[in-house]
């Protein structure tokens, strides 16, 4: 069975040195070009509100500005008080110009 690889966004739109928000579908998510590979998070910490599409970009890390909490981008782990609890990461890849992730389990 082919992989379904769902579209979220033109390619053109990632930027290097900050996160972009991504609708799709009433799901929020973050996405980020690290070292030009695409990466793609949930948006909403797992702290509380605060939204990581509006946070820096340090090294492979987002600092969310709520609290400033920091998640590992491509492994989504926690590394950095007083997140505790992983950001859910989604396979992500360009296909024809567009940025698609896979959101099956
Ligand atoms: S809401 Fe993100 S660190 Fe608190």
């Amino acid at each position: 069975m082919p992989e379904a690889w769902l579209r979220l966004c033109p390619q053109a739109a990632l930027a290097a040195d900050r996160p972009i928000p991504v609708r799709h579908e009433g799901v929020a998510y973050a996405a980020f070009l690290l070292d030009g590979v695409p990466h793609v998070t949930h948006d909403i910490c797992t702290h509380g509100p605060g939204l990581l599409s509006d946070g820096d970009i340090e090294g492979e890390e987002v600092i969310c500005p709520f609290h400033q909490g920091r998640f590992h981008i491509p492994s989504g782990r926690p590394t950095g008080a007083p997140c505790t609890e992983p950001v859910r990461v989604f396979p992500a890849r360009v296909i024809d110009g567009m940025l698609c992730i896979r959101t099956e389990p």
